[in-house]
C-alpha cells in the first residue's frame, strides 16, 4: 500500500457546490505530482509495454485509461484510483467507439450518406448507451475530418468531402454521444478529432504531411470542428501529422489561438496516441522534455499513452520552465468533466448492466433502420430492382457475401467479435423458401498486412494459394451458372479502410472485377452490392452491371438492410457524401472547386487529362430511388438583398413515380466574383423528405451571412461581399434548376 501524501485522499466538496468551486477545492488539495498525473492517459491494453495501469495509478494516479474494454477491470482499476492513489481522484475510461459498441451501426461515411443528421444522432446515442453500460465514460469520436482524397483510408470514419454536410453530421454525433447532460448515465463525453486537416495528407497517405492555406483550413476543414464546439463537445483530439510543418500536437495557433481564443472552447484536448512523445521522432522537439514543454505551451491538456508528461512536467515546473498556473489551467477542464459526469459520486459501473443493455431489441431495430437510410442506389438499369420475392433460385457470390467483418467494417472496439447479419444471411432470411446458393470466389487481402496485428484479417485466415483461388473462381462461376439471378457482394475487407489503410488504387482488390466480368458474361441478371469504406473506381461495373447498391460497411444488421432494399421493402434514399473518382490517380477529386479560366465542363475542354475523363464516375450528392422526383418552381424571396440580410429560396419537390420514396433536396450556391475566386458550387442547404406517389412538397432554405461569408485570402479576414450569386437546387451537385440573386452593399 502506497503511503498517503501529507494530506487526506482528495475528497471533493459536496456535490451541490458548483463545478468551478469543486474543481478549485480539489486543485487546492493536490500536489504538483498529483496534478501532472491527471494530465496522463495511460494504456490499458495487454500489448502496452511497461507497468500495468494499477501500478502507475497506485504510485502517481492518472487522468484516464484507454485501450481497455473490460467492465470488471474498469471497477478494479477505479477502486485502486479512489482508495490507493495519492489524490483519490477517479479515472476516465476512454475507448474508440466510432460507430457502435456491441450493436454496430453503419460507418460514419455511411451515416453521412443518409443526409439525415437525426440518423447520425440516433446511432451515436445507442452507441453511447451501450458503451456507458460497459463502463466507458469517453469515446474518441466523432471523427470529423474532411476527406477529399479517396485513397486515404480514414475517409471511412468521417462525413466525406463537404464542410456543410460535415458540420451537420459533426453536431448531430456530438448530440448523440453527449445528450444534454453529462450526468446522464446513458451518455459519454465525445471527442472531436483529429484537429486539424488530417484528411488532406499528401497523396492520401495516412500520417503524411499536410499543407493547407489558412483559407482552405477556415473555409473547408474547420467548419465541422466549429460545429462540434457549438454543439458543446467536451473534448478534442489533436491530429498526428505536421500541419504546414508544425505538428498539430504542438501547434499553438491551432490549439490556443483558434480553438480557445477564437472559438471559445472550454473543454480539454487529448493528443493522439503517443503524439506528444512523437514530436521528437517528427524532428520537431529536441528531446522528450522539450516535447512535453512545447505540447503543454501549445495548449495540450492530456498526453495519450506516451508518458512524456508523467516523466517531465514536474521537472519543468521545478526549474521554472513552466508555472504551476499553467499546469492548473490544463488540469481544470479534466477535473470539471469528472465532476460533471458525477464520477466522484458514482465512480463504479453496475456489472450486470451491459448484457441487459445490448440485448434491447430496439438497438438492432435502430441499426437496421439506420443502415437502410444510409445505402445509396448507384444504378438500376431497366428497373431490375426491386427484385421479386417470388425468386426461387438465387446465387450470392463474392468474398464479402458472408463476411461479418466486412459487414461491420473498420474501427471495431477492442475485443469485439463481429456478429453481423451478412448479405447472404439477409437474403436467405428474406426468401426462406428460395434456393440461395453461395460461393465466395477468390479471397481478397491487403498486399501489405495491417501493422496493428489485431486488425489484420489475414491473421484470421491463411493466405490462399493461387491454385486454391483458381478453384474458388471456377466454383463461383459454376454456382452462378445454375442460378436465375446473381447477387455479387464485392468491395473491401474491413482492414482495407480505416487507420493505416491508405491505398494507391481505387479498383476492386484482387480478382473481384475479373469474377464480376466472368459471371456477367453468363447473361443472367446481376446485382452488385458494394461493401467498402471508400469510393471505388468501378468503371466497368458502372457500364455493364444493371443494378449497383452502395451499402458501405453497414453494421450488425447490414445484411437484413441490404435485403430490405433489394427486395423492395425499403426504397433507398441515400446520397453520396463524397464523389467517386474514375481512377485513384485522379484523387484528390471534389466538386467544390474554382471554375478556372477553362472550365472543365466546357464542350471544347472535356477533361483535364487526355487519357480519361476527369469528371467523377458518380458526383457528390448522387443517389437513385425506385421512384422519380421532379424539382420545380424555384423562387427567391428578393432579387436583391443587402450585405447582412437574408434571402429565402423555395422549391417544389414532386414524387413523379410509382412508389413512395425519399429525396434529398440540395441547394448549391456560386458567388460569381469577389476578393477571392469562389468554388463553382458549394452546398449551403439540404433536406431529406419522404413523398407519396404524386405528392408535392414545397421546401424552403434561408441564405444569410452565415452561408455567404467566407475567409478571404486576399482580405485576410472573414468577408461577406456584394456580388451576384447563382443558385441551383436539385438531387445532386450537378443540379440544373437555376435561379440567381444579388447581394448589394
Ligand atoms: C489512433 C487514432 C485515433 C484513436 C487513437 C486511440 O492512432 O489516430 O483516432 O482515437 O489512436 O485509439
Amino acid at each position: 500500500m502506497n503511503e498517503k501524501t501529507n494530506m487526506e485522499t482528495a475528497v471533493s466538496p459536496p456535490a451541490n457546490t458548483n463545478v468551478t468551486q469543486r474543481v478549485n477545492a480539489l486543485l487546492a488539495q493536490m500536489s504538483l505530482s498529483e496534478k501532472v498525473a491527471q494530465l496522463a492517459q495511460i494504456g490499458g491494453a495487454d500489448w502496452n509495454q511497461g507497468p500495468k495501469p494499477e501500478e502507475i495509478i497506485r504510485e502517481r494516479g492518472a487522468g484516464s485509461v484507454l485501450w481497455l474494454n473490460d467492465t470488471k477491470r474498469f471497477n478494479e482499476i477505479q477502486k485502486v484510483a479512489i482508495e490507493e492513489s495519492p489524490s483519490g481522484i477517479p479515472i476516465l475510461f476512454a475507448l474508440d467507439v466510432i460507430h457502435g459498441y456491441r450493436t454496430i451501426f453503419p460507418v460514419p461515411l455511411a451515416l453521412a450518406s443518409s443526409w439525415d443528421p437525426t440518423v447520425a444522432e440516433q446511432a451515436q446515442a445507442v452507441a453511447a448507451k451501450e458503451a456507458r453500460a460497459a463502463g466507458i465514460h469517453w469515446t474518441f469520436g466523432p471523427m470529423i475530418d474532411i476527406a477529399r482524397d479517396a485513397r486515404w483510408g480514414r475517409i471511412v470514419e468521417g462525413a466525406g468531402e463537404d464542410p456543410y454536410l460535415g458540420a451537420a453530421m459533426a453536431a448531430a454525433q456530438v448530440r448523440g454521444f453527449q445528450g444534454d447532460d453529462l450526468a446522464d448515465p446513458e451518455r459519454v463525453a465525445a471527442c472531436a478529432k483529429h484537429f486539424a486537416g488530417y484528411g488532406a495528407s499528401d497523396g492520401g497517405r495516412d500520417y503524411d504531411p499536410v499543407y493547407l492555406s489558412e483559407s482552405e483550413l477556415r473555409n473547408v476543414y474547420f467548419p465541422p470542428f466549429q460545429a462540434a464546439v457549438n454543439a458543446g463537445v467536451d473534448t478534442f483530439m489533436s491530429a498526428y501529422m505536421d500541419l504546414n510543418n508544425v505538428p498539430a500536437t504542438g501547434n499553438r495557433w491551432l490549439l490556443r489561438d483558434i480553438l480557445r481564443e477564437e472559438w471559445g472552447f472550454e473543454g480539454f484536448l487529448v493528443s493522439d496516441a503517443f503524439a506528444v512523445g512523437n514530436l521528437v521522432i517528427q524532428g520537431h522537439a529536441r528531446d522528450r522534455r522539450d516535447a512535453a514543454l512545447r505540447s503543454l505551451k501549445a495548449g495540450m491538456n492530456m498526453d495519450m499513452a506516451s508518458a512524456t508528461y508523467l516523466e517531465h512536467l514536474a521537472g519543468l515546473v521545478e526549474d521554472d520552465s513552466l508555472s504551476m498556473a499553467e499546469i492548473d489551467e490544463m488540469v481544470r477542464p479534466i477535473l470539471a468533466l469528472k465532476v460533471q459526469m458525477g464520477l466522484f459520486e458514482n465512480p463504479y459501473v453496475d456489472e450486470t448492466l451491459l448484457e441487459k443493455t445490448v440485448a434491447l431489441p430496439e438497438h438492432r431495430q435502430a441499426a437496421r433502420q439506420v443502415a437502410q437510410r444510409s445505402m445509396v442506389l448507384l444504378r438500376n438499369e431497366g428497373g431490375l430492382l426491386p427484385l421479386s420475392k417470388e425468386q426461387t433460385n438465387i446465387a450470392v457470390i463474392g468474398p464479402l457475401a458472408d463476411s461479418m467483418e466486412a459487414t461491420e467494417g473498420s474501427w471495431m472496439v477492442f475485443g469485439h467479435e463481429p456478429a453481423a447479419v451478412t448479405v447472404l444471411q439477409g437474403v436467405r432470411a428474406k426468401l426462406p423458401k428460395a434456393t440461395v446458393a453461395y460461393a465466395p470466389g477468390p479471397d481478397i487481402n491487403r498486399d501489405i498486412p495491417h501493422p496493428f496485428g489485431e486488425f489484420d484479417m489475414t491473421k484470421k485466415k491463411p493466405i490462399q494459394a493461387p491454385e486454391e483461388a483458381e478453384v474458388a473462381f471456377e466454383t463461383a462461376v459454376k454456382t452462378a451458372q445454375s442460378a436465375d439471378l446473381i447477387i455479387m457482394v464485392l468491395g473491401e475487407s474491413a482492414d482495407m479502410a480505416g487507420e493505416f489503410a491508405s491505398r494507391g488504387s481505387l479498383d476492386l482488390p484482387g480478382r473481384q472485377e475479373e469474377l464480376l466480368k466472368a459471371i456477367s458474361a453468363l447473361g443472367k441478371p446481376v446485382v452488385l452490392v458494394l461493401l467498402n469504406g471508400r469510393p471505388l473506381s468501378i468503371n466497368w461495373a458502372a457500364e455493364n452491371v444493371p443494378a449497383i447498391l452502395e451499402a458501405w460497411e453497414p453494421g450488425s444488421e447490414g445484411g437484413n438492410a441490404v435485403a430490405d432494399i433489394l427486395f423492395g421493402d425499403v426504397n433507398p434514399g441515400g446520397k453520396l457524401p463524397v464523389c467517386f473518382p474514375r481512377n485513384g490517380n485522379h484523387a484528390p477529386l471534389y466538386y467544390a472547386r474554382t471554375i478556372t479560366h477553362l472550365p472543365e465542363s466546357s464542350e471544347q475542354y472535356r477533361s483535364r487529362y487526355w487519357d480519361s475523363p476527369t469528371t467523377p464516375l458518380y458526383p457528390f450528392g448522387f443517389g437513385l430511388s425506385y421512384t422519380t422526383f421532379e424539382f420545380s418552381n424555384l423562387t427567391v424571396s428578393a432579387e436583391q438583398v443587402k450585405v447582412g440580410e437574408h434571402v429565402n429560396i423555395s422549391v417544389d419537390v414532386t414524387n413523379s413515380g410509382p412508389v413512395a420514396g425519399d429525396e434529398v433536396a440540395q441547394l448549391y450556391i456560386h458567388q460569381k466574383w469577389g476578393s477571392d475566386s469562389r468554388p463553382m458550387r458549394e452546398l449551403k442547404g439540404f433536406k431529406r423528405l419522404t413523398l407519396q406517389p404524386g405528392a408535392t412538397q414545397t421546401i424552403s432554405f434561408q441564405l444569410g451571412p452565415d452561408e455567404l461569408k467566407y475567409w478571404s485570402t486576399n482580405a485576410g479576414q472573414w468577408v461577406q461581399e456584394a456580388a451576384k450569386f447563382d443558385i441551383w437546387v436539385g438531387a445532386d451537385s450537378l443540379a440544373t434548376l437555376h435561379t440567381a440573386f444579388e447581394v448589394i452593399a
